[in-house]
């Protein structure tokens, strides 16, 4: 299935208009617990609540990266740059990550490709557990860094370590639909053995005379900032650009979009962590439903706080980006960890990962 595999644009519109109602549907579905337990009572396997999925192979990308190639028994479709979460069960607790998918809608799998994070419970575990044959369970597909309906003239795709996984899946559909016109991408990465889908890239640059690749290796060029991406990409100012790689590098990069912000679209692939110093130690959180009251510790977000209290807490990304996490303030101030925002209004909404305490707090949980 591709939504995107027409140039008719009314037709594409349809397409992805018809897909993100069937991921707003599915993604009810997985928020409806009642739904969820008498689906998994009535059919264990082919859960539509929990998308399960069978492991076909794991292929090795790079030295510490791999690719999950899935075969789920019902999949409600994505576009080219969204992100799944996955749940899997690590010394008996229910771990939940987001991944972005690297195959493209035509791949009749759905891929997942991951890098071993050191110290990364979910990583460690797929890269070393999992196996063909095995399952893992799947949420529904979701996230908006995605192309829009009619593509970009000029495109730049603008990728750091592992977050090329979706800009892969977003090249890979442009090829497939033969619209590889006037493509730059750039890949940033530690060294040569570092580089992701290094054999894919250098086959498509040789079909596709519209797509021009751009390595820059870390340990061989100066570091990748503003001034050495203007270096690389000289038209960057006509480019639509789609970035995603670690904080590090997108604030490097940053700089070079001035004036010109609105033709820069990101995904970030870091979990928010507070900064030490202001962190909120000693604030107390009640929680209104179960009236239990938490002192902070200072040493997370008010997900890791509440986790770490005993409570259990409905959770996807833990980057502020699924809003799975999501829930009223009654009362109190919080920063936003990811953007400085504060919130100090009540009844505002909040996202728990990427939330610290900067006053005693009530939420609605
Ligand atoms: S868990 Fe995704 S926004 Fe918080």
């Amino acid at each position: 299935m591709s939504t995107l595999a027409t140039n008719a644009p009314h037709v594409a519109r349809t397409a992805s208009f018809a897909l993100r109602t069937t991921q707003r549907l599915s993604r009810a579905l997985l928020l409806d617990r009642s739904f969820r337990f008498w689906v998994d009572e009535l059919a264990p396997v082919a859960s539509r609540a929990e998308l399960r999925a069978r492991v076909l192979s794991v292929v090795d990308v790079t030295h510490d990266v791999k690719t999950f190639v899935l075969a789920p028994r019902v999949w409600p479709g994505h576009l080219p740059g969204q992100w799944v979460p996955v749940e899997v069960e690590v010394g008996g607790i229910r771990l939940r990550r987001c991944y972005s998918i690297s195959s493209p809608p035509n791949d009749p799998h759905v891929e997942l490709t991951v890098k071993r994070i050191p110290g990364g419970r979910v990583s460690n575990w797929m890269h070393t557990h999992l196996h063909a044959g095995d399952f893992v369970r799947l949420g529904a597909p979701s996230g908006d860094f995605v192309l829009p309906e009619t593509k970009p003239t000029k495109l730049l795709l603008l990728s750091g370590g592992s977050g090329a996984t979706p800009l892969i899946a977003i090249l890979r559909d442009l090829a497939h639909r033969r619209a590889l016109e006037d493509v730059t991408y750039l890949h940033a990465a530690r060294s040569r053995r570092d580089v992701l889908f290094a054999s894919e890239l250098a086959r498509l640059s040789s079909l596709h005379p519209g797509l021009r690749v751009v390595l820059h290796l870390d340990d061989a060029s100066p570091r990748l900032d503003a001034t050495q991406l203007w270096v690389l990409v000289p038209d960057l100012a006509h480019r639509e650009t789609f970035l995603c790689g670690p904080t590090g590098m997108m604030d490097a990069v940053a700089p070079a979009f001035l004036g010109f912000e609105g033709r820069l679209h990101h995904e970030r692939f870091v979990a928010a962590k507070p900064a030490a110093a202001a962190s909120g130690a000693g604030a107390r959180i009640h929680l209104g439903r179960s009236k239990r009251t938490i002192t902070t510790t200072g040493r997370g977000t008010l997900l890791d706080e509440l986790e770490q209290a005993g409570e259990r807490l409905e959770y996807g990304c833990r980057m502020g980006i699924c809003n799975t996490c999501r829930c009223a303030k009654r009362s109190g101030v919080v920063e936003n960890v990811l953007t400085g925002a504060i919130s100090n209004e009540p009844d505002d909404d909040i996202r728990l990962c990427v939330s610290v305490a900067r006053s005693d707090l009530t939420l609605a949980l």
